[in-house]
């Protein structure tokens, strides 16, 4: 999808949490039968952060959000939409973007859960992005936060080891000159018919928790991991090639790829797949795992700060998650 519109958004700044204990696959050695090296190798995951029990989602999506305020050198008060991308808000209601609008001090600005999984900050900064666009806004903060553990089956080692916490945010900003870095496209996509392949079952309208529900253990992920492996690859090269054709751009064009960090063979497949050198693949999921909506946030953000993403430059975010959903975002950033 292109535009016509007079305005452009960019990202005026990123910023990002993880919390500070950290799950090494040796500490999973003695939850489940697995081993450091099965997991290395099959996933690449090292390590994943586990927030405290006193912190929920809104409480890392708060630091996250501070730093990336800062770093846009904007206070809360400028913000004018809070967008939050989350499959684990602090409870169902109210959202987990009203919490933060309390905690930052904001103006009582519109705020919204989004949920769409993994791709939840993709669709969430296509969301800023319209409202950019048309010129309503000036200022979103768009925050893709998660405490998937508490969600997590630590008997069942197939998920067990993917996933962990952290927080991404970026403030996105209506572009005031045509220097500034620009949203250039974006493609998003859903196929329910694939839902059941990664679930939640319990805790919703369809089944509420109940004693039987605990002991059956169906308050936690289930996943049917070798087939969502398939459509990972098969979906973000879709969604990237869509960017690139969109774009009329060629691979040497695109500076960096940031894709969901689900696991490393699947970025290297859909890196394969494009010729893209590992070197322009922007992974941090050894130290991160897979924290879901905040992978991609969370990556953009590190490598701004390291230095690595650089004013001008292009940035191609693919992701894909339950229901499944997947998409796209190309930007000059
Ligand atoms: N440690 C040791 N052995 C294991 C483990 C483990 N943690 N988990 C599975 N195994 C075993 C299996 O039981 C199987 O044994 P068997 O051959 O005796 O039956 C063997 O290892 C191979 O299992 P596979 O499932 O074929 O392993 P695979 O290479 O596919 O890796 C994995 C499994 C890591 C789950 C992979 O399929 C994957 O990453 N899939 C994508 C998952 C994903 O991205 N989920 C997130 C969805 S996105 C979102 O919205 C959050």
């Amino acid at each position: 999808m292109t535009s016509t519109s007079p305005y452009r958004t960019r990202i005026s700044g990123t910023g990002s949490y993880l919390p500070e204990k950290v799950l090494t696959n040796h500490d999973l050695e003695k939850l489940v039968e697995t081993n450091d090296a099965w997991i290395t190798e099959r996933t690449g995951i090292k390590h994943r952060h586990i927030a405290a029990p006193e912190q929920a989602t809104s409480d890392l999506a708060l630091i996250a959000a501070q730093r990336a305020l800062q770093a846009s050198n904007l206070t809360a008060q400028d913000l004018d939409m809070i967008i939050f991308c989350t499959v684990s808000p602090d409870q169902v209601m109210p959202s987990a973007a009203c919490m933060l609008q309390k905690k930052l001090g904001c103006r009582h600005i519109m705020a919204f859960d989004l949920s769409a999984a993994c791709t939840g900050f993709v669709y969430g900064l296509s969301v800023a992005d319209q409202f950019i666009r048309t010129g309503v806004y000036k200022h979103v903060l768009v925050i893709g936060a998660e405490v998937l553990h508490r969600y997590v089956n630590y008997k069942d080692r197939e998920t067990c080891i993917l996933f962990g916490d952290g927080a991404g945010a970026v403030v996105a900003s209506r572009a005031e000159s045509a220097n500034d870095g620009t949203i250039m496209s974006v493609h998003l996509h859903a196929d329910g018919s694939l839902g059941d392949l990664f679930v939640l079952p319990a805790g919703g309208s369809a089944m509420p928790l109940t004693q039987a529900v605990l002991d059956n253990d169906l308050q936690y992920v289930k996943m049917k991991g070798r087939e969502i492996f398939k459509h990972a690859v098969r979906t973000m090269s879709q969604c990237a090639q869509e960017a690139i054709d969109a774009n009329q751009m060629t691979i040497d064009q695109i500076d960096w790829l940031i894709p969901h960090q689900a696991n490393l063979r699947i970025l290297d497949a859909v890196a394969n797949h494009f010729g893209i050198p590992n070197e322009k693949v922007i992974v941090n999921l050894q130290e991160t795992g897979n924290t879901s909506a905040g992978t991609v946030p969370i990556a953009l953000d590190e490598a701004v700060r390291d230095g690595r993403i650089k004013r001008g430059q292009h940035v191609l975010l693919a992701a894909f998650g339950a229901g499944l959903t997947s998409g796209s975002i190309m930007l000059r950033y």
